[in-house]
């Protein structure tokens, strides 16, 4: 089974270049498809979660050519049904991006309910709650979501969670829409943003996106258009967390500064150094790191995305840190394994209480999930000796190349399928 190899020790130094943001790219993807024109879309990250919406589309009828590793050109003129199959959800849970794109465009959608998923509980009712309030018939059968519209008609809309996949669906789903939506308690995320630029690239009308009043007028067609995706914003944290846990010294290039601000103000907090230019971040840690605390919440609050990473570098400063995570419940699966290297970590509900120790060490461990399995890898980079992560596959779910980007900061850490690999990693690294 592939897994990770790391030899902790090495300061992670140098540059390294940030890719399209992936929960912007799933949103777009599912969007191209409601207009018969040829879209391109520059900047999508090659992850697995984006390659298997794109088989999704595909599945339905879409064309997509990719014309280089991050550019795809897509058609979606020859759709042919609205069935979206349990096997691709199962992988991918945004593919239900599809319900509000294939309803707003179509009228109707068939798509496998999305299931649990190990960070928590995954509720859709505000989904259901928005794509009602537009006239759109939902029921649940046989294990899909069904929608069916005669019209698609604007309203008003108050979300009673501030949700980016309820702000998304429902955006997707109004776009055509007769007359105006308004989205109340709407989720601000970047990549909220960034799919309302795309819509109005193709000829929508959004306004307020960013803010948590989004208003669209809607417009009878969509046009094909040419749009890059925003820089990921989480790949970005990852690496700033990782310069510091490692006492490095990294700056990722090719981001938004402003959307990576409650991050570097954590890392100003327990000691670094963070120099921001127009596109890049500078993060420097060449003092001991300090406690400090943190509560995760909807940007431009700090993301939940980075719990995980901010969790591993605190248990490595000295003094207590507590963490709480306000968004998903079941967030702190990956304790267990960082405990197993050393950490002092209590959870109690939602709460992390963290002790800082001087030092990680290697042990064998398993990636729970996306972000958690990201955040060990980088407790495995500051680790002593070596560290082996299985289930790499959730990484690769949101990590382009992870390994190799790591490899280019110094980092010790290779993939590996066999045990002999593995020795003859801890030979070669020895
Ligand atoms: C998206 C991101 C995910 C990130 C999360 C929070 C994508 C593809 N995924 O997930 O990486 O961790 O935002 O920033 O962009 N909720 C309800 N009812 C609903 C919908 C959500 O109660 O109908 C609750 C959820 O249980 C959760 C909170 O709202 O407690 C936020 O979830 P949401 O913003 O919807 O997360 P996702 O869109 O699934």
């Amino acid at each position: 089974m592939e897994q990770y190899a790391i030899r902790g020790g090495n300061p992670l130094v140098g540059e390294v270049e940030i890719g399209g943001a992936k929960n912007a790219a799933l949103a777009i993807l599912a969007a191209a498809i409601m207009t018969d024109e040829t879209v391109i879309i520059e900047n999508v990250p090659d992850v697995r979660d984006t390659n298997v919406l794109m088989q999704a589309m595909e599945s339905i009828g879409v064309q997509i050519e990719r014309i280089d590793r991050h550019t795809v050109k897509i058609n979606a003129q020859p759709i042919n049904n609205v069935v979206i199959e349990k096997d691709f959800i199962k992988k991918i849970r945004a593919s239900y991006y599809l319900i509000g794109a294939l309803s707003g465009k179509y009228k109707k959608a068939m798509v496998a309910l999305p299931g649990g998923c190990n960070i928590g509980l995954r509720p859709i009712d505000q989904h259901i709650k928005g794509l009602r309030a537009l006239g759109v018939e939902v029921k649940i059968e046989h294990g899909l979501i069904v929608t069916e519209a005669e019209r698609i008609k604007g309203s008003h809309i108050y979300m009673d969670v501030v949700s980016v996949g309820a702000t998304i669906n429902i955006m997707l789903a109004a776009v055509m829409a007769e007359g105006r939506t308004t989205i109340e308690n709407a989720a601000k995320e970047p990549h909220v943003v960034d799919l309302a630029n795309f819509l109005n690239s193709c000829g929508a009308n959004i306004k307020g996106a960013g803010t948590d009043m989004i208003k669209i007028r809607g417009v009878a067609k969509l046009h094909g258009t040419q749009y890059a995706i925003i820089p990921d914003q989480i790949e970005a944290g990852t690496f700033m967390f990782a310069a510091a846990v490692t006492k490095g010294d990294v700056t990722v290039k090719n981001v938004i500064p402003k959307h990576l601000e409650s991050i570097s103000s954590k890392l100003l907090e327990i000691g670094c150094e963070v120099e921001e230019s127009d596109d890049a971040v500078r993060v420097v840690a060449a003092k001991p790191l300090v406690h400090t605390h943190v509560k995760t919440l909807p940007y431009p609050g700090f993301p939940t995305d980075m719990q995980p990473q901010i969790a591993v570098t605190l248990a490595l400063s000295q003094g207590t840190s507590i963490v709480t995570e306000s968004i998903f419940e079941n967030r702190f699966r990956y304790v267990d394994e960082l405990i197993r290297m050393g950490a002092n970590i209590k959870v109690e509900g939602n709460t992390a209480i963290i002790d800082g120790v001087s030092q990680y060490t290697g042990a064998s461990i398993t990636a729970p999930d996306l972000r958690a399995g990201a955040a060990l890898v980088i407790a495995g980079l500051a680790a002593e000796g070596i560290t082996t992560i299985d289930d790499i596959k959730y990484i690769e779910r949101g990590y382009e190349d992870f390994h190799l980007k790591l490899q280019l900061l110094g980092a010790q850490i290779e993939k590996v399928n066999t045990e002999r690999e593995l020795q003859k990693f801890n030979l070669k690294t020895g």
